[in-house]
């Protein structure tokens, strides 16, 4: 995971949530370029990780900010929450799939599918919509608080978990350090 730091010039979220899709797609592509199937495993449990990291943060603190100031915000969350959803629900497929069973790289690639048009979507959509409708204070106030969601996420899918501001800031801590307990435990390569 990319991290920005304080002595570089200050990155606002669209930066920050731009350049984790660039990593998750990336991360999808090297799944996909071994034949390995241990380093398959690895490199899955590394990108469903990432991913949940960047979706909670983006549904703590970007999400309602879209809501908060952006026209018809509230559909545009809607949206993009159903796609979330869609997206934890193949992860949990991927992570309970063993990596050399023949419907794992089915899996993967139904994941890279929608991670790419998901992406798409915010890049194209809402992200140009927060750049016009937030100041590039907000905007550097918000990255700040994404990269902090993002250390206490759940790194692991929780397909039955509401897509909500709320379930993640009261729950969401805990479910996240019982992930990264069972992921220490487990040897799993979330990091
Ligand atoms: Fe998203
Ligand atoms: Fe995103």
């Amino acid at each position: 995971m990319t991290q920005y730091n304080a002595s570089g010039p200050a990155a606002d979220v669209v930066d920050i949530l731009t350049t984790d899709h660039k990593e998750m797609m990336e991360l999808a592509g090297q799944i996909k370029h071994t034949s390995d199937t241990g380093q398959r495993r690895d490199t899955a449990d590394t990108l469903i990780a990432e991913v949940m990291r960047h979706a909670v943060a983006e549904e703590m603190y970007v999400y309602p900010a879209i809501e908060k100031h952006i026209p018809n915000g509230t559909e545009e969350v809607e949206h993009d929450k159903k796609e979330h959803d869609e997206i934890v629900q193949v992860m949990k497929q991927l992570e309970d799939c063993e990596a050399d069973d023949p419907g794992f790289m089915e899996r993967v690639d139904k994941l890279e599918g929608l991670l790419s048009h998901h992406a798409d979507d915010e890049e194209s959509q809402q992200f140009p919509k927060m750049r016009s409708h937030l100041s590039s204070e907000q905007l550097i106030e918000l990255g700040k608080k994404v990269e902090e969601a993002k250390k206490m996420a759940p790194t692991r899918p929780h397909p039955s978990a509401p897509h909500s501001e709320l379930f993640h800031k009261s729950v969401g801590a805990g479910v996240g350090m019982v992930d990264r307990l069972r992921d220490k435990l487990n040897g799993r390569k979330t990091n």
